[in-house]
């Protein structure tokens, strides 16, 4: 892919990002990603994966609660209320083209994210070439904070307060208990 190639055309600017995860649950860190990805670009869609996650097993959380964690989230973190949140099947790529975003935000925490995230990128930019990629670094106070960590501490019954939205930390107690 070059500057050259007409589905990049020079000049086109991104107005609609997606953040997709599969957020079982949504994080401090994730909330970190949305907050920047909603400075750097005006219009936000969190994309909330339908299916079962990377290790082929189930979620914890059903789609509609994963869902409903994310907006309260936002309104609790104090996110811009206009970040909007929806879920999502199949192919990403097919997601972004149905809403018309242009991009995709991720956060990178280590060298082990970096690895999965440039495979999903060149995957998706081989089955969308005008869908751009785009990385932030992920806050350093949340370089380790992971959904499958939270879930291990909640079911171990810790507190998981200071890595989860409060709603989150009080849906994981419940689900725990
Ligand atoms: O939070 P995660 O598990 O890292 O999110 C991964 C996710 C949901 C963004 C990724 O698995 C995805 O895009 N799934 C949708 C199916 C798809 O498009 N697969 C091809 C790209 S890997």
């Amino acid at each position: 892919m070059t500057s050259h190639d007409p589905a990049r055309p020079v000049g086109a600017t991104i107005s609609h990002v997606v953040v997709p995860g599969t957020f079982d649950p949504v994080t401090l860190g994730h909330i970190d990603v949305i907050r920047r990805a909603r400075r750097l670009f005006p219009r936000v869609t969190v994309a909330v994966a339908a299916s079962v996650n990377k290790n082929g097993r189930g979620t914890t959380f059903t789609l509609d609660e994963r869902v409903q964690m994310i907006r309260e989230a936002i309104a609790l973190e104090g996110l811009p209320p206009d970040v909007e949140v929806a879920p999502f099947t199949g192919l990403l790529v097919n997601f972004c083209k149905e809403i018309g975003a242009g991009g995709v935000v991720k956060g990178l925490r280590a060298m082990t994210d970096f690895e999965y995230e440039l495979q999903q990128a060149d995957l998706n930019s081989h089955m969308a070439p005008d869908l751009e990629s785009v990385f932030v670094m992920s806050s350093p106070q949340y370089g380790y904070v992971s959904s499958s960590i939270v879930r291990e501490i909640a079911a171990m019954g810790s507190d998981v307060r200071i890595l989860v939205p409060a709603n989150v930390a009080e849906r994981l107690s419940e689900r725990y208990a």
